[in-house]
């Protein structure tokens, strides 16, 4: 997720960009850059940095012209560097570009464009973009026509701004699936991934939707749809935000803002590992002995994998406590084995000394994090990125639902490298994870009543979390993030345990919330549950069966889902309610006491 602007009008451009950067740096932060054009010539200053050094170090306030586009930067393809840094621009420098979103047929298209004699300057998925424009400028009436046809031809998300020299009265802004919306003022025009960026300008904004474009002046912007190229009618909006509302684009925090970011970050997740999935798969089909390392969500995560790569593909990893791991594992570790390390800052001390311990001991390594080019990265002999976008809420929401997307299509391509699950059922799991995102939206819609049901329960002081088989990660992350938000005490455990111990702490009205689709062992968590119920419990049921639905003090009905997919599913409720029990405690869910986003001492 990176953060995209554009100015058109008669102030200096720059100015403009460099503040409205400043208000997009929570959508990523590694790198910045900036175009402008002056006298039919472009000015570009860019790197790696954070915008502040960027804009003394390299002057950013000293660029002409009174038109521009800006970028700041969360890398996907290519580390953060001054070359990977946005913008981008062709062979002959007439056109500079910026981007947010994930190319997914970049590679294919670089190839053709290096054949056709094009000359690249970054590893970045971006820059095909605009050498294929500059490509289809040779045989086009007009730019842009060219740039229609240049972007027929992407696969993935994008959001861009573009300058184009030989047009020097206007600015291009095209949308799809990555956030874009234009602002409209009064002899200037702005664009960018989101409304804080210019709202201390004007407040009356267009929202493009996907599949669109708009062709902006000074004084006039026109909307049109890229595969028709027809003019399109959008309403104007006046935005009533403060701008810090509006940097949590209305959210009162931003973890309920990273929550109701997870349909986009899942199909991030989807789009940024269709091509390198394969590879890895057939690199960790070697090998038979399997370790996950993880902390926190993240081994939650690692769990989740475990019964992934179990169920499909006959592999048992084991999955350890980083911190464990780096202490208790060092003479099981040898050539012979893959450690899977899943951590979304990849800074986490724990982590990275079990990495560490791996390497030294001749362990092939693969990485699963959030932050490119981030310690974790450099470790790894492979890394898979989960392309969540940065994080700000402490509690991990939308980093553990795209670590889980990319632990199933590992699993389900690792099923099909080594032949063990039935070719239709894993196509059909493939299928049914691209309509995850649907369907958490679909759970977000529970958002209301579970804020009604955490009224009822916010003068609880024990929560108990059950679940079986692959929900029993899902248990221990839903009291992972009552804890660690509302500082209410609560415990996740598989249902069958319930009679070894725990039990015994059931009492009237204390709550259990299970997490119960539909599976093999239904029928014995109806059983665990009424055992509960029995001691006088207050059962939260999540599910789809009308048997749950029957029995529960409260259901949360959810949509029905492979039960392989269900963790990426049920998680969504039990965010919202730790953040709703949080926000009625009186607590920041974004800045909990004592914790820290990243654990970077042991
Ligand atoms: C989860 O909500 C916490 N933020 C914490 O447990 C976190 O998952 C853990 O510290 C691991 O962080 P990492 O994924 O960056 O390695």
């Amino acid at each position: 997720m990176c953060g995209i602007i554009g100015y058109i009008g008669e102030r200096p451009a720059c100015e403009v960009i460099v503040r409205g950067l400043k208000r997009l740096e929570y959508r990523g932060y590694d790198s910045a850059g900036i175009a402008t054009e002056n006298g039919g010539k472009l000015f570009i200053r860019k790197g790696a940095g954070r915008i502040d050094e960027l804009t003394e170090e390299l002057g950013f306030l000293d660029l002409p012209g009174k038109r521009g586009v800006g970028h700041t930067r969360w890398a996907t393809h290519g580390v953060p560097s001054d070359v990977n840094a946005h913008p981008h621009t062709d062979c002959t420098g007439r056109i500079a570009l910026v981007h947010n979103g994930i190319i997914e047929n970049f590679a294919e298209l670089r190839e053709e464009l290096l054949r056709r004699g094009h000359v690249f300057r970054s590893d970045t998925d971006t820059e095909v973009i605009v050498h294929l424009i500059e490509e289809e400028l040779k045989s086009s009436e007009n730019f842009e026509d060219a740039m229609r046809k240049a972007l027929l031809r992407l696969k993935g998300s994008f959001a861009l701004g573009i300058i184009y020299t030989e047009e020097p009265d206007r600015l291009y802004f095209v949308r799809n699936e990555s956030p874009l919306v234009l602002g409209i003022g009064d002899g200037e025009n702005f664009a960018a991934s989101d409304v804080p960026a210019f709202l201390e300008y004007t407040n009356k904004v267009i929202f493009l939707d996907d599949r669109e474009y708009a062709v902006v002046t000074k004084d006039s912007y026109v909307v049109k749809n890229l595969d028709t190229g027809e003019t399109t009618e959008k309403p104007l909006h006046e935005i009533e935000w403060t701008l810090e509302m509006a940097e949590k684009a209305g959210f009162p925090h931003f973890m309920l803002k990273e929550i109701y970011e997870q349909p986009r970050a899942i199909r991030d997740a989807i789009h940024g590992n269709a091509d390198v999935i394969r590879t890895a798969a057939e690199e960790i089909a070697k090998y038979e002995k399997i370790f996950i390392v993880a902390m926190g969500t993240s081994y939650h995560a690692g769990l989740v994998g475990k019964y992934l790569l179990q169920r499909l593909a006959k592999r048992v990893p084991v999955v350890e406590d980083a911190s464990e791991f780096r202490y208790e594992f060092d003479d099981l570790v040898d050539e012979n084995t893959l450690v899977i390390a899943i951590t979304q800052s990849g800074e986490t001390a724990d982590t990275l000394a079990a990495m560490k311990l791996a390497k030294r001991k001749g362990a092939k390594v693969l990485g699963i994090v959030n932050v490119v080019g981030s310690m974790a990265t450099r470790i790894a002999d492979l890394t898979l990125y989960t392309h969540a976008g940065p994080e700000i809420g402490v509690a991990a929401t939308k980093t553990y639902t795209t670590q889980l997307t990319v632990l199933t299509m590992l699993a389900v391509e690792l099923a099909r490298v080594l032949g063990t699950a039935d070719e239709g059922y894993l196509d059909g799991l493939e299928e049914g994870l691209k309509g995850i995102p649907e369907l958490v939206e679909a759970a977000l819609k529970h958002d209301e009543s579970l804020r009604e049901l955490a009224e009822s329960l916010v003068d609880r002081r024990d929560f108990f979390y059950i679940g079986r088989g692959i929900s029993v990660p899902t248990a221990l992350e839903g009291a992972l993030k009552l804890k660690e938000i509302s500082y209410i005490h609560a415990e996740g455990l598989s249902a069958g345990e319930l009679k070894h111990g725990p039990l015994a702490l059931i009492e009237k009205d204390v709550p259990v919330v299970a997490v119960a689709p539909g599976g093999r062992t239904f029928d014995k968590m109806v059983s665990n549950i009424e055992e509960a119920l029995a001691r006088g419990a207050f059962v939260v049921g999540l599910g789809d069966r009308e048997d749950l639905k029957r029995i529960s003090s409260v259901f949360v009905e959810m949509p029905p889902v492979d039960e392989l997919l269900s963790p990426l599913l049920y998680i969504v409720p039990l965010q919202l309610l730790a953040y709703h029990l949080a926000v009625l405690r009186g607590n920041d869910p974004d800045k909990p006491r004592n914790l820290a986003k990243s654990v970077t001492v042991e």
